[in-house]
């Protein structure tokens, strides 16, 4: 893998993407560096977004339903992940690649867990992982920091909770759901983690949140006050099928492209127009006349 970070050549890195968060009261001087990150799963995709300047690329299990038709994220498995992580990797010279650990990949033994962690570094060229979860996973942050890896949290909505959530719902929004809200990220940030997800939350909550971390906050669906802030490939490009939440705004409808492409492609196939003579493959006059000559005799 290509991407070893040399200070000054434009490679993102985590102390990057640390040295990043906002800090209240030198805004007035400096205005607040904000952080970008998309989801990505796939080589081209990656590339485009690369070269956009997205900082950082999420390798998100939103995958099983954006890109493999899942209901949830539940059935994604580490193998999926890591594949379109390689993928990934292989499209992206500067931003920083963060992979998603799926559900059940970091949930049962801790060594087993750190294990699986090793593997998106080693194997898929990924420069971070990402795990849900708040206080309940402090071991666990500190111990895949001792094996060198750095960490994104991501707390409010753990799409991996839906179950015991009881479906994907706006968070923290009872004063006790708020606080524990609060114990979560200063979890994560205590554990050592370098950034952290709010998903889902609401956006006084969120600019608390971010008020009290020195870590970076990536909001999706939290509001403006977030250091960054982070969506589904598919839904800001209008690719996902359904409804989507309020949050994920619509930046271009490629469902509209990508089925007016495909029935012009159709008509001109049915109608003779495609393909074209200077669409096709021609023989020398000469390899023409002896093509024929051969036939003939
Ligand atoms: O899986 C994912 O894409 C995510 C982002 C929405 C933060 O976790």
């Amino acid at each position: 893998m290509s991407t070893a970070p040399r200070a000054g050549n434009g490679k993102v890195t985590v102390p990057d993407i640390l040295s990043w968060k906002s800090h209240p009261g030198t805004e007035a001087t400096q205005p607040p560096r904000r952080i970008t990150c998309l989801t990505a799963y796939d080589y081209p995709t990656a590339r485009l977004l690369d070269e956009a300047g997205v900082d950082i690329l999420l390798v998100g299990d939103s995958l099983g339903m954006v890109v493999l038709g899942y209901e949830n994220t539940l059935p994604v498995t580490l193998e999926e992940m890591l594949h379109h992580t390689r993928a990934v990797r292989r499209g992206v010279r500067r931003a920083l690649v963060v992979a998603d650990m799926p559900y059940g990949s970091f949930h049962t033994e801790v060594t087993e867990s750190v294990r699986n962690a090793v593997r998106f570094l080693k194997e898929a060229g990924a420069e971070a992982v990402k795990v849900e979860g708040g206080e309940r996973r402090l071991e666990l942050i500190s111990r895949l920091l001792e094996a060198e890896i750095p960490v994104m949290g991501h707390i409010g909505l753990t799409p991996q909770s839906l179950h015991a959530l009881g479906g994907f719902k706006v968070q923290g929004k009872t004063p006790e759901a708020a606080e524990q809200l609060l114990r979560d990220a200063r979890a994560v940030e205590a554990a050592g983690a370098f950034s952290v997800v709010l998903e889902s939350v609401p956006r006084e909550l969120a600019a608390r949140i971010t008020q009290q971390l020195r870590i970076p906050t990536i909001g999706i669906g939290a509001g403006p006050e977030c250091d960054g802030q982070v969506l589904v490939f598919h839904d800001l490009m209008g690719l996902t099928a359904g409804s989507v939440p309020k949050f994920a705004r619509r930046y271009a409808n490629l469902a509209e492209v990508i089925a007016r492409a495909a029935s012009e492609y159709c008509e001109d196939v049915r109608s003779g127009q495609f393909p074209s003579d200077a669409e096709s493959y021609h023989l020398s006059a000469e390899a023409r006349d002896r093509l024929l000559a051969r036939l003939h005799s």
